[in-house]
């Protein structure tokens, strides 16, 4: 989604800002833009197109330490030069960048700009000229204050005033916004990693809150004008957290660094033998009578996993729903159930959406996330950390990892049963680097897939889930169309589509199915499918494609999914895709 960087202070404004927006390209973007104050003047350079062209058109002639810049997603007018941010008020003294979507635009514009003109088809055009309808009866800062009252929807917005070359503004709702304090300046961003290197300490703006942003302090405001005291946290993360090293692609680098996770969340979780997962959160679980897991995406397909670990593991009814779908429809709520919420990001809106409707009802929330500051850890009434490090691929992989294993840690300690739950994840993390070491079949089966147009995943139970974990993987990246089959639903009618040629895929890790999921391989390979078999050494013949290390059979998704996300990788590569950043999609899905 769209990425903000500000900055006012004694450094290169220009420097960090566009150094800031590519270190936020993983969001996902289509345009690029920045604001910078020169001389009494706001100078604007923005196009359709990545932050690199950005750079080619922008003047590098002056220097100046305040500016706002921008990474667009498009929501309103498709990505072009009119559409992309920053925006300028008709008479020019006010230029705006904003994430998010502003829902009653179309009324606010009726209501009060029906004398100014529009330029783009953007909602954010309508911010900022109604901040200058109300600066012509007062002052800057109130006509902002005023402006925000008004809004109805989702921001991040960065504000300069001609008028105000000392200063900028700032405003949140429901969209991130950080501010980081340094020496030499103080930097505003999306997210964190724009202020690696620039800032000591940082704050995460809370919902309903603005702020004036000078080069040494910065102030805060709720929308009545009061003032707000803040809380700074330090910051202590590294560039190198956010750096490719010796691999091609963040995703590539991700899948390797799977192990280490594994590793380091038996090291956070397990106190010797004994599981350490905080108290409250099991008895916050142990009180209820089901639970509801909640999430999108890769996270969703985590989330099944996670419903197998609840109720085979400690006996406990879940559910799972996809957040966008239950924010709309209730369904039934009956007993006493409990919310977990799975979330790479923290920030995904359909989530965070659905969090605040059950936490309104009373339910308790526990966030499953891998950024602990982020809008839905800080919401939700417990929060417990994936330890998955910062994920950069708009593909999620590690964080997939990580959300599997964190829940299986939870269901066994909730089970309060001996467990040998360490030293199975200790050998799948040591399985996980012989697929690592022998990625090469991977890479070589990639060639029997990648000029498909359609490829399929059949599996059962877990397997199952995994297909769809492994589909969406290689239709985000690979864009061939792929669907995920539990394997004894094809012949009830997908089976028509299976043509000549078509690669269908057999995840085969369990002994109850083993051989019923290769029969439904037969059937397709009877109809001219091309067909592959994925399975676990014990249970694989000679003939099979790729053999997976042998692991706990409730373990066998973390080895199965990463030889998937390998696949994906290595077509997308082939097909000479943009694998961190694949068209049409955003890293933090901000908006609903
Ligand atoms: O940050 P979240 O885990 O809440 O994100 C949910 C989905 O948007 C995310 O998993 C998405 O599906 C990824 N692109 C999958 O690779």
């Amino acid at each position: 989604m769209c990425g903000i960087v500000g900055y006012i202070g004694m450094k290169d404004a220009r420097d960090i800002i566009l150094s800031g927006l590519e270190q936020l390209e993983y969001r996902g973007y289509d345009s690029a833009g920045i604001a910078l104050f020169h001389q009494q003047e706001i100078k604007i350079f923005k196009d359709k197109g990545r932050v690199s062209h950005l750079r080619d058109i922008c003047d590098f002639s002056f220097k100046t330490g305040l500016g706002i810049g921008h990474t667009r997603w498009a929501t309103h007018g498709e990505p072009n030069h009119k559409n992309s941010h920053p925006h300028i008020s008709n008479s020019g003294r006010f230029v705006i960048v904003h994430n998010g979507v502003i829902e009653n635009y179309k009324k606010l514009k009726i209501e009060y700009l029906s004398n100014y003109e529009f330029y783009s088809d953007t909602d954010t055009e309508v911010i900022v000229n109604l901040i200058e309808y109300f600066s012509k009866s007062y002052s800057g800062r109130e006509a902002i204050r005023r402006t925000l009252n008004e809004l109805e929807g989702s921001y991040a917005l960065l504000i300069l005033d001609k008028e105000e070359p000392e200063q900028l503004y700032i405003a949140k709702n429901k969209t991130p916004l950080i501010v980081g304090a340094g020496e030499s300046g103080i930097t505003i961003a999306s997210d964190v990693i724009p202020l690696a290197g620039h800032c000591t300490t940082y704050t995460s703006l809370n919902d309903k809150v603005f702020g004036v942003v000078q080069s040494k302090s910065f102030q805060l405001f709720d929308y009545l004008g009061n003032d707000l005291s803040v809380q700074m946290k330090k910051f202590n993360i590294n560039n190198e957290d956010f750096e490719k090293g010796d691999f091609d692609h963040f995703m590539l680098k991700e899948i390797h660094e799977q192990p280490s996770i594994i590793r380091h969340l038996v090291q956070e979780y397990f106190d010797n033998e004994k599981i350490a997962i905080p108290k409250k959160i099991l008895d916050c679980i142990k009180s209820s009578t089901k639970i509801n897991l909640v999430a999108c995406g890769t996270s969703m397909y985590a989330s099944y996993m996670a419903k197998y670990y609840f109720e085979k593991l400690c006996n406990i009814p879940s559910e799972v729903f996809v957040a966008s779908e239950l924010v709309y429809s209730t369904p039934l709520i009956v007993d006493k159930p409990c919310f977990i919420y799975l979330s790479q990001s923290g920030e995904t809106a359909d989530s965070i959406a659905v969090m605040k409707k059950f936490l309104a009802k009373g339910f308790p929330s526990i966030a499953i996330t891998n950024s602990p500051n982020s809008t839905m850890a800080e919401l939700a009434t417990h929060h417990l950390n994936i330890f998955a490090g910062k994920e950069i691929a708009v593909a999620s992989t590690k964080a997939y990892i990580a959300q599997v294993v964190t829940c299986a840690i939870l269901a066994k300690a909730l089970s309060g049963q001996k467990t040998n739950l360490k030293n199975n994840l200790n050998k799948t993390a040591m399985a996980i680097e012989k697929i690592l070491e022998e990625k090469i079949i991977i890479k070589n089966l990639a060639k029997q897939i990648f000029t498909a147009s359609d490829v399929f995943y059949i599996g059962r139970g877990i397997d199952y889930w995994v297909c769809l974990e492994a589909a969406l993987k290689l239709k985000e990246i690979s864009y061939i169309h792929t669907e995920a089959f539990s394997s004894g639903e094809l012949k009830h009618g997908s089976i028509a589509l299976i043509d000549k040629d078509v690669p269908v895929l057999a995840i085969c890790t369990q002994e109850g199915t083993n051989s019923i999921v290769r029969s439904n391989l037969t059937e397709t390979i009877a109809r001219g499918a091309k067909g592959i078999v994925i399975a676990m050494e014990s249970l694989s013949d000679p003939t099979d494609d790729i053999i997976l290390p042998d692991v706990a059979h409730y373990l066998t998704p973390l080895v199965s999914a990463v030889v998937c996300q390998l696949l994906a990788y290595y077509v997308a590569v082939l097909k000479g895709n943009d694998v961190d950043k694949p068209k049409n999609l955003a890293k933090s899905v901000t908006v609903e």
